[in-house]
């Protein structure tokens, strides 16, 4: 696996792919790779023929307060990781080769789509995310970029992104990967203190208690959502950012269940905040 540290090497290395005939695939990360990542990994090399993984703690998308300098980091772990599932390249920036000092150039989309769900207490973040994700598109150029659905906001707002701006790649999301007691992986499960841990299997159980509603035939959003939020209340150290419904495209919220419905929350776990949904599209789930 090639190491590159520069967007020269990136792109010097990506010519000589494309001369060869050869299509590429892009993971961006933040590093701290888990098993969600790998899956990332692993489907985009099922899906071309070289792969490209980022792994870059993007400054942008952390607001003041946030965990920016503790992020966890293990850029090792991360190459063995990247490696083993396949990966032909690591692209590992530096701040300052990502941004200039005086940059002053952001993508941002102007609609309330990024204003809901997480937008709500992190105001800057997508805009960061768009930012980092279009430079990245504009370094690597790859055919087809792998995202995980466990940022199902992040997602939507990407693939809006690509149809506005006219990339032309095409965007592929990938399930959410879970530890076997159901915890959806993150790199951020790693600040839980064991006590933490166990409290925060809340957020899995109330998903599985509103995909059950669902799948039963609940037709009122707003109830499994008053269900998840009761449920998620008996866990004494969790306190909810939200739990809310949307639809699954325009991330605006729902109280019916219509076309895809997305149950998304954020829940703090002592002081870690954690995400994790489930969409539920009625057409494909008809009795
Ligand atoms: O999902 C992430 O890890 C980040 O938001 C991303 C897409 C790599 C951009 O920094």
């Amino acid at each position: 696996m090639i190491t590159a540290n520069t967007i020269a090497e990136v792109r010097s290395q990506v010519l000589a792919w494309r001369k060869e005939g050869y299509s590429i695939g892009l993971v961006p990360t933040m590093g701290y790779l888990h098993e969600g990542h790998a899956s990332l990994v692993d489907e985009a090399v099922k899906q071309c023929d070289k792969v490209v993984a980022s792994v870059f703690v993007n400054p942008t998308q952390f607001g003041p307060g946030e965990d920016l300098e503790t992020y966890p980091r293990d850029f090792e772990h991360d190459c063995r990781l990247l490696e083993e599932h396949g990966c032909s390249m690591v692209f590992h920036p530096e701040v300052a080769e990502m941004y200039f000092e005086d940059a002053a150039t952001y993508v941002e989309i102007q609609s309330d789509m990024p204003k809901q769900l997480c937008g709500k207490t992190r105001p800057i973040h997508f805009r960061g995310v768009c930012t980092v994700v279009s430079k990245l598109f504009n370094i690597v150029c790859p055919d087809k970029a792998f995202f995980g659905q466990k940022d199902a906001q992040q997602l939507a707002i990407i693939r809006k992104m690509v149809r506005d701006l006219s990339y032309g790649i095409e965007i592929v999301g990938c399930p959410i990967i879970r530890e076997e007691d159901g915890l959806a992986k993150s790199s951020r499960n790693t600040y839980l203190s064991p006590e933490e841990r166990k409290a925060a299997l809340i957020l899995s159980k109330s998903i599985f208690l509103g995909q059950k509603m669902a799948q039963e035939g609940e037709k009122d959003a707003g109830r499994i959502v008053e269900a998840m939020i009761r449920n998620i209340e008996t866990e004494p150290l969790a306190r909810i950012d939200y739990v809310s419904a949307v639809d699954g495209i325009t991330m605006m919220p729902v109280s019916s269940m219509e076309g895809t419905v997305l149950f998304a929350m954020a829940v703090y776990i002592g002081k870690t905040r954690l995400i994790d949904n489930f969409d539920y599209n009625v057409n494909t789930h008809l009795p």
